[in-house]
């Protein structure tokens, strides 16, 4: 009786609630073991001329017969809708949203998760996107010349058409010049609107300078720089060669001019020594002679020896040190008796 009433029971139990419990089951089991997938990691949206591309890793331990489903989001409209190119991506696959994406003034923003048969990831959120703020724009095509002391820079825009009707001339708003001298890389970065022709003036003449230029739109900051193109300021030869010229003229006078002292140095030394081994006893024999001479002349004229003349003798003796006051007092007394006291 028992069982009977048990099995009643569940009987009633199965057949008024099945329905019901069934969808619990399902919605709670989709709930429930859905969720148990990583979600996918490092999403973001990568632009390159206006062509967006949004990629992804698994989150770690993903099984490998996981796909991907990507759902985006207009943010004045704020509808999650599913991209229909993305809706079962592999793991090393992108997702291509330039289509998709198609106001480049609005703002977007992606969102994806992983899915088997029987689980699901939460949804990982990529950052919001303005399709033209966003892009990075490919730099101009550069034609560089010189102009005396200054370069003349010729842009070109990419012979490439964009989607949604956009012209890369459009896009262009400002352009960035970084000037770097070959010589010594002295730098300098210039920040102007975008012109097809522009010149970077206050350059040194005969000098070579490297130019690497990019574009940015109106609301931009990203942008990737063009290959270095290189130029003269005027042609280097002429001024470069004669400054050489110059320099070697200068350094050749100079030697000479050095060489010239030396040797005059080295005669000069020369000379003194010859003049103190030779010149100088000669010099002073004269003088004696001399000496003995005025002395006899001014014995035959004197008669006698006087006072001043033994004091200025014994001034010579003194004065033998310092030559200058000797000659002075030879002039005043008698020259012999410095010659005498010397010798
Ligand atoms: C289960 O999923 C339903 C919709 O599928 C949702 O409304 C509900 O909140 C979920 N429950 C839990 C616990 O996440
Ligand atoms: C999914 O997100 C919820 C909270 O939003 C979190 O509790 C849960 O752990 C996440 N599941 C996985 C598999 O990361
Ligand atoms: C993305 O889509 C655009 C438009 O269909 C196409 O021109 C471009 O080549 C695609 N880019 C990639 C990387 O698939
Ligand atoms: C999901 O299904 C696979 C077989 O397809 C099974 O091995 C796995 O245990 C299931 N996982 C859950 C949470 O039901």
């Amino acid at each position: 009786m028992m069982e009977l009433w048990m099995l009643l029971l569940l009987l009633h139990l199965h057949l008024g609630n099945s329905p019901r419990i069934k969808d619990g089951e399902e919605v709670g089991s989709l709930n429930v073991s859905c969720v148990s997938l990583p979600a996918p990691l490092s999403v973001s949206i990568s632009s390159f001329n206006m062509q967006h591309i949004l990629s992804f890793l698994p989150g770690p331990g993903t099984p490998s017969d996981t796909h991907f489903t990507v759902e985006v989001v207009h943010l004045r409209k704020n509808s999650w809708r599913q991209v229909s190119g993305c809706l079962e991506l592999l793991a090393e696959q992108t997702c291509n949203l330039t289509m998709v994406f198609k106001d480049p003034y609005d703002h977007y923003q992606a969102r994806i998760k992983a899915f088997t048969s029987n689980q699901t990831s939460n949804w990982t959120l990529s950052g919001v996107f303005q399709p033209l703020s966003d892009t990075v724009l490919e730099p101009p095509d550069v034609t560089l010349s010189g102009c005396g002391n200054c370069l003349i820079v010729q842009l070109a825009v990419p012979a490439r058409k964009l989607l949604q009707n956009l012209q890369l001339k459009e896009l262009y708003k400002r352009v960035i010049f970084h000037v770097q001298r070959t010589r010594d890389g002295a730098q300098f970065t210039l920040n102007l609107p975008y012109n097809d022709k522009n010149e970077i003036t206050y350059l040194q003449p005969g000098v070579e300078y490297c130019v690497t230029v990019s574009a940015r739109g109106l609301f931009n900051s990203n942008y990737i720089p063009s290959k270095p193109y290189c130029a003269f300021t005027s042609p280097p030869s002429s001024k470069s060669s004669n400054a050489l010229y110059v320099v070697f003229i200068l350094l050749g006078v100079f030697c000479m001019l050095g060489f010239l002292f030396i040797g005059l140095v080295v005669y000069g030394s020369q000379l003194s020594s010859e003049l103190i081994t030779e010149h100088l006893p000669r010099s002073l024999l004269n003088t004696f002679i001399q000496g003995r001479q005025h002395r006899r002349a001014q014995l035959e004229f004197s008669g006698h020896f006087s006072a001043s003349q033994l004091h200025g003798s014994a001034n010579c003796l003194l004065m033998a040190h310092s030559p200058v006051q000797a000659l002075k007092s030879s002039s005043e007394q008698g020259a012999g008796d410095c010659a005498l006291a010397l010798t």
